[in-house]
């Protein structure tokens, strides 16, 4: 019988025979799989594992520091954070095609692990050996042949092998679904905050803001997404709910804010129920958690004046706006 407990003795005792005294490397997303990957490698291996998380512009409030404090603070990894924001966000700068976006950030995002893999490689004498969050499903979804010949969105995960490195994969979770990767979190003694997350997009706030990319966007967009986690974490529907976030437009409108007038930006709220990504129905959000969303951004998001509740169920719409 498959239990948690098993599965972590068997799978470090493997990881710890075959990475001998090698060194890994491993990026981190911040997300369920790829922290319970990197958890459950150093617990084999130790500080022969290092762990790189990037910031990329477009990660959500205080997120850079928050995963820094959970994952090296409380679960002790080797963790190196690097402050790419700037790079992205310059690469970024006066592109508003949506697959433009996504291709710039997957590519900024190879090569900053990869002068992060060779620095690691310069420092520990060489690196053999990389850790990927790979679940099942996303084994299958590579493997099988896609219907529609058209790519819908390019994704992008965590990874990207450096090419001249020779990695071989770690991918301990590999036979595992999102359920069994929970429950091994878990057991690792891993907060519940980091294994009960909601999905979050590889190009992160980038496909939720329309139009141009800007700091300012960014910011904006921050503190919107930041009242919806909290109020819908409040109404304690966090963990019943697939995702919800908020989106913001490049639409302007006229307010009135006291007795003087705004133009400010519109920002859309989005929560869906899903099994698995695919197919997605909008949720009914209880009118008083969209009441008070609503009254707080306006209120406390300078630059947003209006919000609308997108009610579109996928398909035919997609779960991201980009
Ligand atoms: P869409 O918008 O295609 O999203 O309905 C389906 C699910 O996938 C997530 N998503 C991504 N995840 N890299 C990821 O790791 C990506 O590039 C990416 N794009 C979308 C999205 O948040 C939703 O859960």
């Amino acid at each position: 019988e498959w239990t948690p407990e098993l599965f972590i003795q068997s799978t470090v005792a493997a990881i710890r025979e075959k990475v001998g005294d090698g060194q890994a490397i491993c990026a981190l997303s911040g997300g369920v799989d790829s922290s319970v990957a990197a958890v459950l490698v150093h617990r084999a291996i130790g500080d022969q594992l290092t762990c790189v998380f990037v910031d990329n512009g477009v990660l959500r409030l205080n997120e850079f520091e928050k995963v820094q404090q959970n994952l090296r603070g409380k679960l002790g990894l080797n963790l190196v954070a690097v402050d790419a924001s700037k790079r992205f966000l310059d690469k970024l700068a006066g592109v508003t095609d949506p697959e433009a976006k996504r291709k710039i950030i997957g590519n900024e995002f190879i090569a900053v692990f990869d002068d992060e893999a060779h620095r690691i490689a310069q420092q520990t004498g060489g690196v053999d050996w990389l850790v990927q969050g790979t679940l099942y499903p996303d084994v299958i979804e590579s493997s099988s042949v896609k219907g529609p010949s058209q790519t819908i969105k390019s994704h992008h995960n965590v990874g990207g092998l450096p090419e001249d490195m020779k990695l071989k994969l770690i991918e301990p979770l590999r036979d595992l679904f999102k359920d069994e990767v929970r429950r091994i979190g878990a057991d690792l003694g891993m907060p519940q905050d980091i294994l009960q997350r909601q999905p979050f997009p590889g190009p992160g706030l980038a496909v939720r803001i329309l139009g141009e990319i800007t700091p300012e966007r960014v910011a904006l967009l921050q503190e919107a997404d930041d009242i919806v986690v909290d109020e819908i974490k409040k109404a304690g529907l966090y963990q019943q709910i697939w995702q919800s976030f908020a989106v913001l437009l490049p639409v302007k409108s006229v307010g009135v804010m006291g007795d003087q007038r705004t133009y400010a930006y519109t920002c859309a709220i989005r929560a869906v129920h899903s099994d698995d990504g695919m197919t997605a129905d909008w949720v009914p959000l209880p009118y008083d958690v969209l009441k008070k969303i609503s009254s707080r951004i306006v209120n406390e998001v300078r630059g947003i004046n209006r919000v609308v509740y997108d009610i579109t169920s996928k398909p035919p719409g997609t779960i991201e706006w980009e």
